[in-house]
């Protein structure tokens, strides 16, 4: 069976008891904290920002996956990287000229480089620029809200990255998908080649995290 990556995402959680929150994940067995940032430009909403990531940091070894949905990402790099991150992933879209400056620079801090597109992007725009990424985020809703639905017509495009990084060598780069992720989709989501699932509602409004977290893996059906 193939080791599939858990990435809550703290946007469906109780952000009043954002440490509880944190602790909870942790000890139902997630693997990374997906951690949404939006700045009401890129997507109608905005969340958090980098002091936040600061102070939740110290709560938990787990990795930071942090998914910035903001224009000009490029100017708030050094922020998240010092706030903790592990991953940093920078939507496409938001970096039209400087998309090779934006991954640079996440690197040059030390810190893994993502890359993201929106459902309807096409694969063909991060082609250029796999070989320096350590993760490719696709999207499966349109960025901006939890708990929308899972976006059937970007599943084709999960198996088109992964062809790439077989035709690319490039095995160790993450196929992670984002948005309406349950146990069904998520099924969908693996078979077409994704192995790190970014799961908000399904993992928060869930009854039992840990059974939850696991059916994600495929461990319980
Ligand atoms: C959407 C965010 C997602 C979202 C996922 O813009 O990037 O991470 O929180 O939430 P669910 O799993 O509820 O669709
Ligand atoms: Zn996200």
């Amino acid at each position: 069976m193939k080791n599939i990556i858990i990435a809550p995402s703290i946007l469906s959680a109780d952000f009043a008891n954002l440490e509880k929150e944190i602790l909870k994940i942790e000890k139902a067995g997630a693997d990374w904290v997906h951690v949404d940032v939006m700045d009401g430009r890129f997507v109608p909403n905005i969340t958090i920002g980098a002091p936040v990531v600061k102070s939740i940091r110290k709560i938990t070894k787990m990795l930071f996956d942090v998914h910035l949905m903001i224009v000009e990402p490029i100017k708030f790099v050094k922020d998240f990287a010092a706030a903790g991150s592990d991953f940093i992933t920078v939507h496409t879209e938001a970096c039209e000229n400087n998309l090779d400056e934006t991954i640079d620079l996440i690197k040059s801090f030390g810190v893994k480089a993502g890359i993201s597109i929106k459902p309807k992007t096409p694969v063909s725009v991060i082609e250029k620029i796999l070989h320096k990424v350590d993760l490719v985020l696709i999207m499966t809703v349109e960025p901006g809200f939890g708990g929308q639905s899972f976006i059937m017509e970007a599943l084709p495009k999960i198996s088109e990255v992964r062809e790439l990084i077989a035709k690319e060598k490039l095995d160790h780069i993450h196929i992670e998908v984002d948005g309406g992720i349950n146990s069904e989709t998520a099924k969908l989501a693996v078979s077409a080649g994704a192995n790190a699932l970014v799961a908000g509602n399904y993992v928060y409004k869930a009854e039992n995290t840990a059974l939850t977290i696991a059916s994600l893996r495929k461990l319980v059906l």
